[in-house]
C-alpha cells in the first residue's frame, strides 16, 4: 500500500532514521550538537502568537513560555499565582506562531511538587495540549526523581537551578545565589543531579559568572544562563525586558535592544491626538458604496 503524505501535518518526515543535521528545526539532539560544536544558543521567552512569530523569524533557537508571564503579562508581583491552565493557554498561542524554534513550557508553582504522578500528568499536557517540545522545571537535587520519571516517559526536561523565582519567599527576594563556597557547592550538586536524572539542558539563573563557567564546562548538556555571565552555552532573556516593554525594571543582567514601551506609548498618543483633532481617519482609511448594485 502506498503511504500517501498527509495534506497537512508535520513538515519533517515522520520516520526519519536519525535527526537530519540540515534540518532547520531546533530539536533536543540539535541543541546537544550545538554545545559540542561550541555554537551558542539564543533563547527568549514568548507568550503569544504574534511575539512567537516575530522571535522565531528573528532566529531564536528556543522559545520559552516562561511563568514570568505572571509578572509581565498578568501583572503579578511574582510567578507564584500562575496556574497550569494559564501557561497552557499561552503555550498553544506560541506553538501556532512557531516555525523553527525549540519550544519549552515552564511548569508553574505546585504543578509538579505534589506527586510524581501529578507531575507526569501535568508535564504530558504541555506536549499533548500545549504543542511544546519540552518542559522546564525549577528545582535541584530534590527534583531529580521527578525529572527522571518525566524523562523515562519520553518528556524532555530542561532543569533550572540557582535563583529559582518560585522560591522567592524562601530566598528572601530575587537574590543572586551561590556567592559563598557553601551555596555554590549546593548549586553545583543541584545542577549535576538534574543532569544525572536526564535533563537535556539546564537554566542557570542569577549565579556568579565563575560558577556558571565551571558548570558549563563540567556538564554534558547545554547550560542556558540568565544573570549568569558570558560563559554559559546559551543565554535566555525575558522578551519584554530585551525589547524594553518593562520600563520600571532595569536589572543589571538585562540588555535592552529596543524601547518598545516608549515607542508604543508615543504612537498611541499620536493616534489619540489625531482622533480628537479629526486627522484620522481620512478617505484613505474609508470604504465607499459599491459602484453597481450587483457588487
Ligand atoms: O519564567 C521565565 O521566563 C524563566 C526564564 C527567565 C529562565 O524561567
Amino acid at each position: 500500500m502506498t503511504d500517501h503524505p498527509p495534506s497537512s501535518g508535520p513538515r519533517t518526515p515522520r520516520y526519519a532514521s536519525s535527526p537530519d543535521p540540515r534540518s532547520k528545526e531546533v530539536t533536543v539532539p540539535r541543541l546537544l550538537t550545538m554545545k559540542a560544536a561550541g555554537e551558542r544558543i539564543a533563547a527568549v521567552t514568548a507568550y503569544d502568537y504574534t511575539f512567537a512569530r516575530m522571535l522565531d523569524e528573528a532566529g531564536a533557537d528556543i522559545l520559552l513560555v516562561g511563568d514570568s508571564l505572571g509578572m509581565v503579562v498578568q501583572g503579578h508581583a511574582s510567578t507564584l499565582p500562575v496556574t497550569l491552565d494559564d501557561v497552557l493557554y499561552h503555550c498553544r498561542a506560541v506553538a501556532r506562531g512557531r516555525q523553527r524554534a525549540h519550544l519549552v513550557g515552564d511548569m508553574p508553582f505546585m504543578s509538579w511538587q505534589i506527586s510524581e504522578g501529578e507531575a507526569l500528568r501535568n508535564a504530558g499536557r504541555f506536549l499533548s495540549e500545549g504543542g511544546m517540545h519540552a518542559v522546564k522545571l525549577e528545582g535541584g537535587k530534590s527534583a531529580a526523581p521527578t525529572i527522571k520519571r518525566l524523562v523515562d516517559a519520553g518528556i524532555p526536561v530542561m532543569g533550572h537551578v540557582g535563583l529559582m523565582p518560585q522560591r522567592v519567599h524562601a530566598m528572601g527576594g530575587f537574590r543572586v545565589q551561590g556567592r559563598t563556597d557553601n551555596t555554590a557547592a549546593q548549586i553545583r550538586e543541584d545542577a549535576h543531579s538534574v543532569v544525572q536524572a536526564g535533563a537535556y539542558s539546564v537554566v542557570l539563573e542569577g549565579v556568579p559568572a565563575e560558577l556558571a563557567k565551571d558548570l558549563s564546562q563540567e556538564l554534558s548538556v547545554p547550560t542556558i544562563g540568565i544573570g549568569a555571565g558570558p560563559d554559559t552555552d546559551g543565554q535566555v532573556l525575558v522578551s519584554y525586558d530585551l525589547l524594553g516593554l518593562t520600563p520600571e525594571l532595569r536589572p543589571k543582567f538585562v540588555k535592552r535592544y529596543a524601547e518598545l514601551y516608549d515607542a508604543g506609548r508615543k504612537a498611541t498618543q499620536r493616534y489619540i491626538e489625531e482622533v480628537r483633532s479629526g486627522v484620522f481617519p481620512t478617505s484613505e482609511h474609508s470604504f465607499r458604496r459599491a459602484a453597481s448594485p450587483k457588487e
